[in-house]
């Protein structure tokens, strides 16, 4: 029971690799927020989890949405100790096809979304002065750029430096601040990223995601079961003394 009392709250853990982690942190021991933009769904896992989760309606675009979000965690579980910003959305398409829209998108969840959902938590635990953690989903697409995914790549690529500095900041308060970078991981979200790179690469469906997995080092795709240790890891005192590192999980892709 490594995380025994703390309270938890996973952006983007109705499915996937949120999920992943709202189940590990509950099975160590902690009471978790599943905060989703997908509330039924979050629902659903809430139930299943008994009273140690409970499920929030959450848009990380919103700064409304978030101070609800958070206001409701606390005053429902007391605390937060734990944020892990998972939330996130992929797209892709070459650079005369990009809109503003697209651009927009992409930057107010994967980047905007981590820094207004660490400002609000990161204040609550500021005043509690017990300090806290915060982990970043990054992803491998911020570790190098890669055609047709110019603003992918870039925003994942911003998330690494902002917890490069964020953690700077925020180790003065005892909050750890670290990332995490996934590889390619066969969740929800692969479905979308297969059929973009189907129609940009001219591959028929399923032919991208079956050509990354043979690539992996590891010999296969990332499951959501591979997030459970490292997540824990992060957010435990077993990594007391890790501060600003972004973590590569992914079957030995990427070596940084
Ligand atoms: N699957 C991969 O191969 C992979 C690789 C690298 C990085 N990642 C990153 O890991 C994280 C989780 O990815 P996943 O594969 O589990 O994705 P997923 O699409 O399966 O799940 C993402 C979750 O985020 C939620 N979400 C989306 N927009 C939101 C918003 N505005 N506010 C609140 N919640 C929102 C979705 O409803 C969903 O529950 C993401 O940040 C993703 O970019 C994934």
């Amino acid at each position: 029971m490594k995380l025994e009392g703390k309270v938890a709250i996973v952006t983007g853990g109705a499915r996937g690799i949120g999920e992943a982690i709202v189940r590990a942190y509950a099975a160590e021991g902690a009471n978790v927020v599943i905060a989703d933009v997908e509330k039924e769904a979050g629902l659903a896992l809430a139930s299943a989890l008994g009273e140690k989760a409970l499920a929030l309606s959450l848009d990380v675009r919103d700064r409304e949405s978030i101070g609800r979000a958070v206001d409701a965690a606390e005053a429902h579980f007391g605390r937060i100790d734990i944020l892990v910003n998972n939330a996130g959305v992929f797209d892709m398409a070459p650079l005369d096809e990009i809109t503003v829209e697209m651009y927009r998108r992409q930057f107010d969840v994967n980047v905007g979304g981590l820094i207004f959902m660490t400002q609000a938590v990161a204040e609550r635990m500021r005043a509690r002065g017990q300090g806290g953690v915060v982990i970043n989903m990054s992803s491998q697409a911020g570790r190098r750029g890669e055609a047709n995914v110019i603003l992918y790549c870039a925003a994942k690529a911003a998330v690494i430096s902002i917890t490069q500095s964020m953690a700077l900041e925020l180790i003065r308060d005892g909050i750890r601040v670290n990332a995490i970078a996934p590889g390619v991981i066969d969740t929800p979200m692969w479905d979308r990223v297969d059929a973009l790179f189907a129609k940009y690469e001219g591959l028929p469906p399923g032919e991208k995601k079956k050509r990354v997995g043979k690539a992996v080092p590891f010999g296969r795709m990332g499951l959501t079961s591979d997030f459970v240790g490292p997540a824990v890891f992060l957010a435990s005192d077993d990594s007391a003394y890790v501060v600003a590192q972004t973590l590569n999980v992914d079957g030995g892709n990427w070596m940084s």
